[in-house]
């Protein structure tokens, strides 16, 4: 069966069940009702599932949270982020994936969201769709046994946090730290209860149930650890899965805290911004092993809002000729920025730079220079200086950053 031929239709709210296996069988994970109700009692609002059917089968499956996600300069605006994409092994590699991507993307312009965004499990595949890196984003692994903290604060400030708690304080914190930070994915309310109160057994890869620690009111911290003896010497590790704070006092003692557990040597943590604050912490950079995480990627729909949203703090104009075979972002776009604020209207000046609407993501956001895409030929400079130029206006206060997954 051709799988472009098989036609894409919304998910029912009674077939959410249903979808919830297909999704979990084509990510090869459990099938069993502990494992796939939480997320469909998580997820049935602000949720629109996709799928693929053939002789009464799923051939494939695609879901899109509806949140948003900020700009530089704190706005926010409507994001349609795309989860749950798997296609059944027989049927891969038909173009069945092609077709729900295509549908999920109309229906995003027809509800108004300008971007549409995802995180990858492999790298290769979404530049087709014009999804581009909007936050490169690391992990670490940590030898805690090396970890020496330079100036170390308090860190009795760290308490547990019941779930109450943690409901009740960390969305706003969330908040606060999305305001200051590009890219930064809000989280919908069942990623919240999906984050906080549900744990079942078979999603904590045989480590303990999530902790949930906090500086009440300043920033929190979650994680899991494993149990770990080497012959009889404790070597357990620890899986940080977020940790954030609004000041510099209460995030050191939460580092403090996640690399201070007795019984473990490792600290894993994925999700992390390109300039973030644990390796100033510590004196021995050497106890970091970094690693590139899977960034977030974004898919620009609506050049012209995104583009006159954002917050600038250089002044200038430029020409952006956008190639997008899809057609959503294809144009020559103009942008001046000027004390009043930010245009983008469509032009038929001479470009100043022209770039594949992945890279415009790149630039929009400040996770990528200019000048570096220039330098791979993923931007052309239609006029020298052009791409440095670019860089000054676009440049952003702090690296993207969403703290987790989707
Ligand atoms: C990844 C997956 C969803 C792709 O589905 P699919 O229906 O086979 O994809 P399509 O046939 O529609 O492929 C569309 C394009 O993507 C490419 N592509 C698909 N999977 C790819 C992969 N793993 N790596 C690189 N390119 C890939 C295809 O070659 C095709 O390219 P083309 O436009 O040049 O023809 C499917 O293989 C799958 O379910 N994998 C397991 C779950 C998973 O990895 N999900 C992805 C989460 S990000």
């Amino acid at each position: 069966m051709d799988g472009a031929a098989l036609r894409p239709e919304r998910v029912a709210d009674d077939d959410l069940v249903p979808f919830a296996r297909a999704v979990n069988r084509h990510f090869y994970n459990s099938e069993a009702d502990d494992d796939v109700l939480p997320w469909v009692e998580a997820l049935s609002t602000g949720y629109r599932a996709w799928w693929t059917r053939t002789d009464g089968r799923v051939a494939g499956n695609l879901g899109v949270i509806e949140t948003t996600v900020s700009l530089p300069g704190g706005g926010d605006v409507p994001l349609a982020a795309v989860t749950a994409v798997g296609v059944a092994q027989t049927m891969r590699r038909r173009g069945v994936m092609a077709g729900l991507m295509a549908a999920c993307l109309e229906e995003a312009v027809d509800h108004d969201e300008p971007l549409a965004g995802l995180f990858a499990s492999e790298a290769a595949i979404y530049g087709r769709f014009g999804f581009g890196v909007a936050a490169p984003q690391v992990s670490y692994r940590v030898d805690r046994t090396r970890v020496r903290f330079v100036d170390p604060v308090d860190d009795r400030l760290v308490q547990e946090a019941t779930p109450e708690q943690a409901h009740a304080t960390w969305p706003r914190l969330h908040d606060r730290i999305r305001a200051e930070r590009p890219a930064s994915v809000a989280k919908h309310p069942g990623q919240w209860m999906l984050g906080i109160t549900r744990d079942p057994p078979g999603w904590r890869g045989g480590a303990s149930a999530r902790r949930l620690v906090e500086v009440p009111g300043r920033g929190y911290a979650s994680y899991r650890v494993k149990e770990h003896f080497d012959g009889l010497l404790p070597a357990g590790s620890v899986r940080l899965l977020e940790l954030l704070a609004t000041d510099p006092e209460a995030e050191a003692a939460l580092w403090q805290h996640v690399l201070d557990l007795d019984l473990t040597t490792t600290v894993e943590v994925s999700f992390r911004p390109v300039d973030d604050t644990l390796p100033h912490l510590i004196s021995d950079r050497h106890a970091l092993r970094v690693t590139e995480a899977p960034p977030l990627y974004l898919r620009i729909l609506d050049v012209p809002r995104i583009l006159s949203s954002r917050a600038y703090r250089g002044r200038g104009t430029a020409v952006l000729e956008v190639v997008d075979p899809a057609g959503y972002a294809q144009g020559r776009w103009r942008l001046e920025v000027d004390e009043g604020g930010a245009a983008c209207t469509p032009t038929d000046r001479p470009a100043t730079v022209v770039l594949p609407v992945q890279s415009l993501t790149g630039i929009v956001f400040g996770g990528i220079r200019a000048t570096s895409l220039a330098a791979a030929r993923q931007l052309a400079e239609r006029r020298p200086g052009a791409a440095a130029e670019l860089d000054h206006l676009l440049a952003v206060d702090r690296a993207p950053w969403t703290t987790m997954e989707f």
